[in-house]
């Protein structure tokens, strides 16, 4: 069993999924949230095994590895002195209806995980887990060597962070795609041929309701070769 332990901050739609499977693969794994371990209580006991709840500044103390799962305009609230020197796993994605505007991101000449490193001094950041669905994360970890196994495509600058960040997606289920540097992070962005589209089916017309549309698309699997053509030109 890893001994990573593995920080998710944020605890709803992609958190959870996060912490289902590190949990699962038997990591020791700390949750997260704005309003305290006091309103993880039902979650932990879902999660069972190795999960427990805690502040954020404690969460990612505890951590090797800290996943950050918060809506991307709330990163300004995350403690930068208790980030620095972690390795740390930018699931965000800037949505500027969302998020407000970044007029940083907005001319698109910075990543938004570029933006991110650039107010967290000494963190190092890779850039994952950002483009599949919440649904879809769960349901397509494999084992190493199933020829089911998906491929999640990463981008960082520290290459140490990114073995680390590797690991990580190996014990939980999925292969690596290393795309380069932080601002090759684009490739994976919202918008690009690899972001959440190709990890399902397209969803059954005949289901009335979008939300049930969306929950119910059938998964599919997505190779390390599939996630390489899809992002190579991108
Ligand atoms: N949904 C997806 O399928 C998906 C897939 C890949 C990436 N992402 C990205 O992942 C991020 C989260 O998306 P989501 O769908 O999981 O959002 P969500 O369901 O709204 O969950 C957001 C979580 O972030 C927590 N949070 C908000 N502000 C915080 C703060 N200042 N400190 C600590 N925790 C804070 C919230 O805490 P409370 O519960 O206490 O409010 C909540 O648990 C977004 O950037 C999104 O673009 C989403």
């Amino acid at each position: 069993m890893s001994e990573l332990v593995v920080g998710v901050i944020g605890s709803g739609n992609i958190g959870k999924g996060v912490a289902q499977l590190a949990t699962a693969a038997g990591l020791e794994t700390v949750v997260a949230n704005s309003r305290g371990p006091a309103s993880l209580v039902a979650l932990i006991a879902q999660l069972g095994g190795r999960a427990t709840a805690d502040t954020v500044e404690r969460a990612i103390e505890r951590a090797d590895v800290v996943v950050l799962a918060i809506p991307f305009g709330a990163v300004g609230d995350l403690p930068a002195g208790v980030l620095a020197g972690k390795v740390v796993v930018d699931a965000t994605n800037y949505y500027p209806g969302r998020d407000g505007h970044v007029a940083a991101l907005d001319d698109g000449g910075l990543t938004s995980s570029e933006y991110l490193a650039s107010h967290l001094p000494g963190v190092l950041l890779v850039k994952g887990l950002n483009n599949i669905d919440f649904v879809r994360l769960p349901q397509l970890g494999r084992p190493a060597g199933s020829p089911e196994r998906t491929a999640l495509p990463i981008a960082g600058d520290g290459l140490d962070a990114k073995v680390r960040v590797i690991e990580f997606l190996d014990v939980i289920g999925f292969d690596a795609l290393d795309l380069g540097g932080l601002a090759e992070g684009r490739r994976s962005q919202p918008g690009s041929p690899i972001y959440v589209t190709p990890y399902s089916r397209p969803a059954d017309p005949d289901v009335e309701d979008p939300t049930q549309r969306f929950l119910t698309a059938v998964p599919v699997p997505v190779p390390l070769a599939q996630a390489q053509a899809l992002t190579v030109n991108a």
